[in-house]
């Protein structure tokens, strides 16, 4: 693991989660991304080398309407960057936790992901993260 690189909190509409996190942090949210494939909405801050991550569903069967209709607004996931994606995974699953994607997937900010099961990372949704490099050469 390189570093925190976020922490996710689901909020009912992101509008007002905006406004209330640039009150509590001083600073406006640098930048708002739709995550079709998941059906969130996301928003941005940053916090020194790390960020918060706002996520706001878009449709009921969201994973994030999910969560907060069984557990409320709240955090949701801590995101940690990895350098390598699929050597990550293979240590973490060979070391007994669930992935809950057998490959990664594209994420929110550029990123390919893969979430573990809270279930057997103490109850906390873990996201590794990894940013895409795109090669602007070509
Ligand atoms: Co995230």
């Amino acid at each position: 693991m390189i570093r925190l690189e976020h922490i996710g909190i689901a909020v009912k509409d992101i509008a007002s989660g905006n406004a209330l996190f640039a009150k509590l942090l001083g600073e406006e949210h640098y930048k708002m991304e739709e995550v079709a494939s998941e059906g969130v909405n996301t928003s941005f801050f940053r916090i020194g080398e790390s960020k918060v991550e706002l996520l706001e569903a878009t449709n009921p069967d969201s994973p994030i309407a999910k969560f907060i209709e069984k557990r409320g607004e709240g955090i949701h996931h801590i995101a940690f960057e990895v350098a390598d994606i699929y050597a990550e995974m293979a240590r973490l699953q060979a070391e007994g936790f669930t992935l809950l994607n057998a490959e990664p997937k594209r994420g929110a900010d550029n990123k390919l992901v893969c979430f573990l099961h809270p279930k057997s990372a103490n109850g906390v949704l873990v996201e590794l993260c990894q940013s895409i490099i795109e090669d602007s050469s070509i």
